[in-house]
Parts: structure tokens; sequence; C-alpha cells
């Protein structure tokens, strides 16, 4: 257990940390949900940790919280955001890990569900969607032109007919605005839930830098020496 790190890097910095899966409520006892286990966000908190941070971590996954860090936990994207959001004047540093749900059902039923509803009730009902705000767009459209908070994103990629992986994630960069892009390269039966993953860093004007096949723990490492890099 860690009681308090007192040298390290990130000695002083507070980090926030967004982890895991989204649970986006149907009914009183359904949600549409993701498969993102949180590992790589709970390693990126335990690595902060270790190097002297004190770290929030927001997330709705049931792993073990690391030494020394403060879980926040939440469910739906909007109580994500509201997290977020409280937190990022506050913070040096934000890693959005997370993967958050884009849609959440239109309706949440206040009662279960039930399989017959009455006579002349189509077979099945339909789920409407609506869109989830983009919190970290959101986060970086707050924080304007100031250099405080660092902001992190992550995505989790394919290659397809239109490009591979680092186009699809150059883009993406572009698009967010964040400070640094970690790439995941995702395909069946890799990363979610996996203790290894490739990665790609993507930061503006900048070669992007391969990490992996390696260990959560050791991308965890490396996203924090390259977010120490750019650290006022
Ligand atoms: N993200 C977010 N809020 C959302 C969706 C995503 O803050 N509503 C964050 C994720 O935590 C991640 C980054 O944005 O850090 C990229 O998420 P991703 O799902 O890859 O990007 P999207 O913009 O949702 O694009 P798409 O799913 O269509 O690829
Ligand atoms: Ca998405």
């Amino acid at each position: 257990y860690l009681e308090s790190v007192t040298e390290g890097p990130l000695v002083g910095r507070h980090v926030v940390i967004s982890a895991g899966g989204t649970r986006e409520p149907l009914d009183p006892v359904r949600y549409l949900g993701n498969r993102s286990s949180g590992k790589q966000g709970y390693a990126l908190a335990a690595s902060a940790a270790r190097r002297g941070a004190r770290v929030t971590l927001v997330s709705s996954a049931s792993l073990p919280v690391p030494g020394g860090v403060e879980l926040v936990p939440i469910e739906t994207a909007l109580d994500l955001q509201r997290e977020m959001n409280a937190r990022a004047g506050d913070a040096d540093v934000i890693v959005m890990a997370a993967a958050v749900a884009d849609f959440r059902p239109a309706e949440v039923g206040a009662t279960k569900i039930k399989k017959k509803f009455g006579a002349g009730d189509p077979e099945a009902p339909t789920v409407e969607l609506v869109r989830n705000p983009d919190i970290l767009a959101g986060l970086v459209e707050a924080r304007g032109e100031a250099r405080r908070p660092y902001i992190v994103g992550f995505a989790a990629e394919t290659g397809d007919a239109d490009g591979d992986v680092l186009h699809h994630a150059s883009a993406k960069l572009e698009r967010k605005k964040c400070d640094l892009l970690v790439a995941n390269e995702v395909g069946a039966g890799v990363t979610f839930g996996q203790d290894s993953s490739t990665v790609h860093l993507l930061r503006p004007g900048r070669e992007p830098v391969t990490v992996g096949p390696a260990d959560k723990n050791v991308i965890s490492d490396t996203v924090w020496d390259a977010v120490q890099e750019e650290l006022l």
C-alpha cells in the first residue's frame, strides 16, 4: 500500500483519469454497456501514484483500486461528464481512458420493461437512442488558450478500407485537439480485457511513437514519460 509517495516526477501534480466503460440504463435492471475492462486506465492511475501524483480515478469498473488513488464511482456518460468537469479546474493532467458510450437510450423506464406489453403491441420494443456529449471535446474547449490541464485522449482503432490505424488516429487527434492521443490497435480478441496491447502516441506536429506489443503497465509508464516532458 502506498501511504504517500513524496518523491518522484509527478509530486505536486493532480491527475484525473477516467477508466472503463459507461453503463447507460434502459430500465432499473438493464443497461447498454461495452467490453472495456478498465485495465489500461487503472494501470495509468497506479503508475501516476508511484510517480508521486495525487490521483483521482473516475470509473465504473470493478477492479481493485490502486494504493493511494481516490476512486470516484460513476455509471453513465452524463455522470462521467459531471465528475470530470467538476475536477478539470484543479487538474494538472486529464486522461480520458474511458470507453464512453456514444449514445444512450432516449427514455429510461421507471419500471422493468416487460416482455409482453399489451394486446396489439409489437413483438419486440424498439430502443431509441440519443447522442451523449463528447466529454473530451468539452474539456479541451473549456480549457481554451490555457496550457493547463494537459489533456490526453485515447482511441481504439482498426485499419479499414479508408486507411490504417495511424491514419484514423491522426484524423482523430486533429478532430479532438487534445495534447496527446494514445491510439490502441484493436481487432478480434485484441486489447479489450487483455493485459497487453500495441499503442501509438500521437502529438500535434510530432512523429508518432509506437509502443508494444507491451504490458499495459509498460505502456502506462511510456505515457507518463511523454506527459512529464510537456508539464510546465
Ligand atoms: N470520448 C469522450 N466522450 C464521448 C466519446 C468519447 O470523452 N462521448 C473520449 C474517449 O474517452 C477517448 C476519445 O474521446 O479519449 C476518443 O474516443 P473514441 O470513441 O475513439 O472517439 P469518437 O469521437 O467517439 O469517435 P468514434 O467512436 O466514432 O471512432
Ligand atoms: Ca466513440
